[in-house]
């Protein structure tokens, strides 16, 4: 069957698509060969590895990138949808991609090889492509060096009015609490955040690059965030300053190491062009994809031995925490209720 994504427009109608339909609709062609794509992620993270995959097999990458609206628009699709393959960030989003059920599982033997099991579901529904840490951002004037080296540190009394964070329900924020909930039970995690919230500086607020620029004007010393910001701020001229104001720390380095999340990508239901897709796929865990995509939005490789970007290695090698990823997509529910509970964002 060959579904066109001009007829997706009208399927689509009312969802608010940003931007993009890169080849889209252009010219014939028959199911098996293209590969169509949904991402949340933005362009410029992705198009490039898609422009060296159609170069080097011919295969054209048709792609809609939009930051909202994805997943609604793939269920009212359904079996229809043209599309493949979807991109996105974060634990919690490719969890939802499985709980709304609008993918399936893959089972290859490439994928299996490069990406650790705990960075993949374990039945293929969705695999990880790039790392990234939650680490703290510690002021360089006012935080000494050694002086914070673990998450817990960020509830300690001694911190009181000097902590920064976004709201506790955001998606970084509750994987890492979920994380904790699965590493050290319930109890622990809920006195750390109730820690954490009686040392805040003030009402949870903001993006991640939000508590750095507070760190540089000295409303807080210390924040959560991750380490792709890092780069991000040196890159743009007027928050370069704000990633200079801090170090990041690398926490938990004695204990379970730094909490990872990643960004990933899974096989819709429907995908009209499976066997094109997985060669993607495939494409995609190797050195030179891996090493291309975690360079472009200062990410660490999901495969392991992929060299790091100069600026990854600057901030120096760290021990990773080994929690399943699935785990922490089942302990999310909870940890969200939690940060309810706590009144975090009050
Ligand atoms: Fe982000």
């Amino acid at each position: 069957m060959c579904v066109r994504f001009p007829r997706l427009g009208r399927l689509a109608l009312g969802l608010a698509l940003l931007v993009g339909t890169l080849g889209l609709g252009v010219g014939p062609s028959r199911a098996g060969e293209e590969v169509n794509v949904y991402s949340t992620r933005q362009a410029f993270l992705i198009q490039p590895l898609f422009d060296a995959f159609t170069e080097r097999t011919g295969i054209p990458v048709n792609v809609v990138f939009a930051k909202e609206g994805l997943i609604e628009r793939l269920r009212a699709e359904g079996d229809n949808s043209p599309a493949d393959l979807v991109f996105t960030a974060d634990i919690g989003h490719l969890t939802d991609l499985v709980d709304l059920d609008v993918v399936q599982p893959v089972s290859n033997e490439t994928l299996e090889s490069a990406i650790p099991a705990s960075f993949r579901h374990p039945d293929g529904k969705w695999f990880g492509l790039t790392l990234r840490g939650r680490v703290i951002y510690a002021s360089n004037e006012r935080v000494p060096p050694g002086a914070v080296t673990t998450y817990d540190d960020l509830a300690d009394p001694r911190w009181k009015g000097r902590v920064c964070t976004r709201r506790g329900d955001h998606a970084y924020q509750v994987a890492l609490l979920a994380a904790m909930i699965a590493e050290k039970g319930e109890a622990a995690a809920r006195a750390w955040l109730e820690g954490v919230k009686a040392n805040l500086a003030r009402k949870p607020q903001g993006n991640d690059r939000a508590q750095v620029k507070a760190i540089k004007e000295g409303q807080c010393d210390l924040a959560l965030g991750n380490t792709y910001y890092m780069g991000k701020m040196l890159e743009d001229p007027e928050q370069r300053a704000w990633a200079e104001a801090v170090t990041i720390v690398f926490p938990d380095q004695d204990g379970a190491g730094t909490h990872m999340n990643l960004s990933g990508v899974a096989m819709t239901r429907s995908a009209p062009n499976r066997a094109m897709a997985i060669r993607l796929l495939e494409f995609l865990v190797s050195d030179e994809a891996q090493q291309m995509y975690a360079e472009i939005n200062h990410e660490y490789p999901i495969k392991a031995r992929v060299p790091w970007s100069d600026l990854l290695r600057s901030w120096g090698t760290f021990r990773m925490d080994t929690v399943d990823m699935d785990a922490v997509a089942r302990h999310r529910a909870r940890a969200l209720m939690m940060v309810n509970e706590v009144g975090y964002n009050n």
